[in-house]
């Protein structure tokens, strides 16, 4: 759908008349007690919880997941509060309540909405099913840094493709009635800019020129409001100086009235008292003042709101009219859920946790989501006939909890299937499956055991070691700044490579790791993220070729840390390096001193391009691209211009493929990356099958905001390629016209 035909989803005048009405009877204590978001996590209703739910002070709590303690919650406010105002129940329900979906950022690697959506409306059900209504996802920050911990629950480095699984999400949550059993408000977070926080330091500063914040950072949040999101949620960092908490542009001038938001935004935990740490507030007074002026309609889990606001409003520095209009965007939220009908949860009325299809789903997506990143010698699929034994090794083969990733609040560890029960499952009855753990956790640099691992891929027709980094080492505030596979196990990999046997590496890990130093010591690389609870059988299912690898890289891996942030659609520079006009270190020919070389965009100390590229992702069948073509040369302002190319399955088994569009547009009034995704397709192709790939453009798609802050789009030259990955080769040209705007 192009830009131009996307429309905000309304609230319906019916409730916009009943919360008039509402809020017509509210006193003051009452309106700002809806402001009020509490941590409820004790799971039950203390005495003074009780209390203030009567008086009307609480207008949601979070984090209780029992459905007896949130029913009597509900029952409290709706029946012993004058007004009788149910509650918003928040969780963190990120990638799976109870059964547990691969972590945001490898549902990103399945290129796949349809999927993120069903996994999102999995979780909805389940979470529902404990009274909670409101989920504090999807995370939705631009994420180029894989220092940052949290790129783990974030959709990737790309605005397209985090803007599209961004409202597959806001879908799956909410569905098409937020008011149907099972559906729970969804939550944008974190508004806005938080994906760039300085060296990837968790909570640090940002600092974002508006072209690139409107370019980059704001669009996947402008795509979640346009698709209905009822919630956002501001970001804990300081963007250009005002933190997003306190940042008026950002919540009123972009969010209302740009965008006509007409959702509610929700605080970070305790990041309104937090602005005087930031240092832009005197005291708690000062910040309930600044969050309130910004635009920030409720309070998670502090008392500036609770303890200021009321005063603010009676001295006249906070106008009551302000807080009518965040009140109101709370309860259109409250009554588009339906709560005002029925607040209290039947968990029997909902399906039961982790059933059948929950377990499909998370295996699917798991499945989805692993990317192949090198197979030498089509060393993969194993054949299990043709092989007597294999060797499983590392500390991730069999570890229930560490596959879930990070967020998981709720998840059950029951329902993990781990890679070393599922291939026992699959082909133990075929094949002698040894195992060795050989190290205690990811990070362990005792290698005691490392001999036992070596014996029995010595023993073995191929070794599969199951590598990378516990959940701990990703999300809030785990961010890393050495990201090779942690501990003892590049050692690992190089002993079992002694053997001489075919070494496969399957790595769980919540960010891109640098692989630089195992890469060549392995044959074949499966990038698995932290795949959920059914990441066992979808990755046995992958190793012996039930099923085709077909996920793409949402993120760009770098070779080094120090090539951070590297993404694909960076700007061209004034001097872009090239293969011809960069030099390495090693190179440099001391006898006869230079004073410089390369004279480039590049680093000395490594290449310029990454290790793994954005999007790429190989299949056990051999995909190829040819014959582009485009529908017209020119087209005007307004028009729609057809990208097509032939895919053809070249190899012998039938598999998946996500065909990728990219453009580049030349000269812009400001510049423009060297390459945007502007279109992907999931496709089945059986051997030997071709099939013609269709991309729609519509110029709208080719708009972006120049200096003056305007959304445009400029007449001119634009380069398309179509292919497998971010350095596809195929290209074609097709020029805008100028003409009336
Ligand atoms: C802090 C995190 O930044 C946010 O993403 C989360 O939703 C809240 N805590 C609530 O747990």
């Amino acid at each position: 759908m192009s830009a131009s035909q996307e429309k905000p989803k309304k609230t319906s005048e019916a409730i916009n008349e009943r919360v008039k009405a509402l809020l017509a009877r509210m006193t003051l204590t009452e309106k700002i007690g809806q402001m009020c978001q509490v941590d409820a996590s004790a799971g039950y209703a203390p005495d003074y919880l009780g209390e203030d739910l009567r008086a009307g002070r609480i207008g949601s709590v979070l984090n209780v997941v029992d459905v007896n303690a949130v029913n009597e919650l509900q029952r409290i406010a709706v029946e012993e509060s004058r007004l009788g105002i149910p509650l918003l129940v928040g969780r963190d329900v990120i990638h799976g309540f109870r059964t547990i979906m691969p972590i945001p950022l490898g549902q990103a690697a399945s290129w796949n909405p349809d999927l993120v959506a069903e996994g999102a409306r999995v979780a909805a059900l389940e979470a529902a099913t404990a009274g909670i209504n409101w989920t504090f996802a999807p995370m939705i920050d631009i994420s180029r840094d894989a220092r940052w911990g949290r790129i783990a629950e974030s959709l990737g480095e790309c605005v397209l493709l985090a803007s599209r699984l961004a409202v597959a999400m806001v879908e799956g949550f909410q569905s098409d009635d937020p008011a149907a059993r099972g559906a729970i408000a969804a939550c944008a977070k974190h508004f806005a800019g938080y994906g760039a926080v300085e060296s990837g330091r968790d909570y640090a500063t940002t600092n974002i020129p508006e072209t690139k914040l409107r370019n980059v950072y704001m669009r996947p949040f402008n795509a979640a409001v346009d698709a209905g999101v009822m919630s956002l949620m501001t970001s804990f960092s300081d963007l250009n100086g005002i933190p997003a908490t306190g940042n008026e542009f950002l919540l009123r001038q972009v969010l209302r009235d740009e965008w006509k938001f007409d959702g509610f935004v929700v605080s970070d935990w305790d990041s309104i008292r937090q602005l005087q740490i930031h240092g832009l507030t005197e005291n708690d007074r000062e910040s309930a003042f600044e969050a309130a002026a910004a635009g920030v309609d409720m309070e998670m889990a502090g008392d500036a709101y609770n303890t200021h606001l009321g005063e603010l409003v009676e001295c006249g520095r906070i106008d009551i009219n302000d807080v009518d209009v965040a009140v109101a965007n709370i309860l259109r939220a409250k009554f588009r859920l339906g709560l005002f009908e029925s607040a209290s949860t039947d968990p029997e009325a909902l399906p039961s946790i982790g059933n059948d299809h929950a377990l499909e789903t998370a295996q699917q997506a798991a499945l989805q989501s692993v990317v192949m990143l090198k197979n030498d010698n089509a060393v993969l699929p194993l054949c299990a006939e043709k092989l007597s034994s294999i060797a499983i090794i590392g500390p991730l083969s069999d570890a229930p909890y560490q596959q879930l990733g990070t967020w998981i609040f709720d998840g059950d560890t029951d329902l993990s299937i781990t890679p070393m029960h599922a291939i026992h499952s699959l082909v133990g009855h075929d094949l002698n499956v040894r195992y060795v753990r050989a190290m205690e956790h990811s990070r362990s640099k005792v290698n005691d055991a490392f001999d036992d691992a070596v014996e029995i891929a010595r023993d073995s027709d191929a070794a599969v070691l199951f590598l990378g980094e516990e959940s701990i080492l990703s999300g809030e505030a785990h961010s890393r700044a050495d990201i090779n596979l942690p501990g003892d196990q590049a050692e690992l990999v190089r002993r079992i490579r002694e053997t001489g046997k075919p070494v496969i590496a399957v790595i769980l890990a919540g960010r891109p790791l640098t692989l630089t130093n195992i890469v060549d010591q392995v044959d074949a690389i499966l990038y698995a993220w932290h795949p959920g609870s059914m990441g066992g059988p979808a990755i046995a299912d992958l190793l012996f070729g039930v099923e085709s690898p077909s996920g793409k890289l949402p993120a760009t891996f770098p070779r080094m840390v120090g090539q951070i942030p590297i993404y694909y659609s960076q700007k061209n520079s004034g001097k872009p390096a090239t293969r011809d006009n960069i030099v390495h270190i090693d190179d440099i020919d001391t006898r006869a001193p230079q004073t410089s070389f390369g004279m480039s965009a590049f680093h000395l100390d490594t290449h310029f391009t990454p290790l793994f590229a954005f999007g790429h992702g190989l299949s056990y069948a051999d995909f190829a691209y040819e014959n582009i073509r485009v529908s017209a040369d020119q087209i005007g302002l307004g028009d729609t211009v057809t990208i097509s190319a032939d895919l053809v399955n070249k190899g012998d088994v039938a598999a998946e493929e996500v065909a990728q569009l990219y453009i580049r547009d030349l000269v812009g009034n400001v510049t423009r990356p060297v390459r945007e995704l502007k279109g992907f397709k999931r496709l089945r192709l059986e051997p030997g099958q071709k099939i013609t790939v269709d991309f729609q453009l519509h110029t709208d798609d080719l708009a972006f905001y120049g200096r003056n802050m305007q959304r445009m789009t400029e007449p001119g030259e634009f380069h398309a390629w179509v292919g497998g990955s971010s350095e596809a080769q195929l290209r074609t040209e097709f020029r805008i016209a100028a003409g009336d705007q």
